[in-house]
Order: C-alpha cells, then sequence, then structure tokens
C-alpha cells in the first residue's frame, strides 16, 4: 500500500487508577477539521459495516469500547487492521476502500470524519471504486 494512505495515530492517555482518560482536541491530534463524529454501536455477532470508499472524506475510527478489523484496499494492496486500544485511531484517507467485521460483542466503532454526511462522497461498488482509482 503506498504510503500515507492509512496510518495509526496515538492519541493522548492519561493514566490514572480510577480508569484512564483519553482526549481529542481540534486540529491538534488529527489532521484534520472534525466536521462530524457517529459511532457503530448495538453490532449483531458476524454483521459487516462498511464496503464502501470515499472521494474526498478522511477519517479516524477509534475502537471506544471493544475490538474489529478494518480491512483496507487502495486498488493495489490489501491490509487488515485491528483496532483495540481506545487511544489508538486509524486514519483512513479518500480513496481507500475499507470493510469492517469482527466486532466483539458490545463493541462501539466511533468514527471522526472530515466533512457532513454527503452520499455522492461515496463510491459503494467495488467496480466503481477500481474503476476510478486507476485513472
Ligand atoms: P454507511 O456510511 O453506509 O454505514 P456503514 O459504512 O457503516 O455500513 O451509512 C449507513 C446509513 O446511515 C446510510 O443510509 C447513510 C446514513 N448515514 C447518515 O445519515 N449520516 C452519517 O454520518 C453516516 C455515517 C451515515
Amino acid at each position: 500500500m503506498k504510503t500515507e494512505k492509512f496510518k495509526i495515530i496515538k492519541l493522548p492517555k492519561i493514566s490514572d487508577p480510577r480508569g484512564n482518560l483519553t482526549f481529542i482536541e481540534g486540529d491538534q491530534h488529527v489532521p484534520f477539521t472534525i466536521k462530524r463524529v457517529y459511532y457503530l454501536y448495538d453490532v449483531p455477532g458476524g454483521a459487516e459495516r462498511g464496503g464502501h470508499a470515499h472521494k474526498e472524506l478522511k477519517q479516524l475510527p477509534i475502537s471506544t469500547i471493544g475490538t474489529f478489523d478494518v480491512l483496507l484496499d487502495d486498488g493495489s494492496q490489501k491490509k487488515t487492521i485491528s483496532l483495540n486500544r481506545s487511544y489508538n485511531g486509524l486514519l483512513i484517507d479518500n480513496m481507500v476502500w475499507r470493510e469492517i467485521n469482527n466486532f466483539s460483542s458490545g463493541s462501539v466503532c466511533m468514527v471522526l470524519a472530515s466533512e457532513y454526511y454527503d452520499e455522492d462522497d461515496y463510491y459503494r461498488e467495488y467496480s466503481d471504486f477500481i474503476k476510478n482509482i486507476k485513472e
């Protein structure tokens, strides 16, 4: 995979015997301005999310609770990354196909996003994504 199409970003972690604390400050810890936050939760066993790429959107999923796997595909290489720490975010650039699966019971996937929701920004067909990335 070409460099910088995705990478783990380590967020600040304040360790404390009363429970750990992680924080994210706008324009400080994430290399885009956060315009939207959404989260996946109550995911039933065996379910798969994602299955699309974005034309412009950059995202940073974080496993705030539990674990899940993110399959990344830039059109030439594929890689699967497991997210299982609340202080790790996975920076995903635009034009990367992603599938999310293997959610552990009760897990929560929180996603920071660089743009408001826009259905026109999606490639929902893998063949469309491949066609456009090769152009
Ligand atoms: P989608 O991005 O396809 O979810 P996933 O990739 O996790 O399967 O979104 C599912 C539905 O939710 C779709 O109808 C669009 C809607 N949606 C919003 O309205 N706002 C949002 O911020 C997101 C992420 C999705």
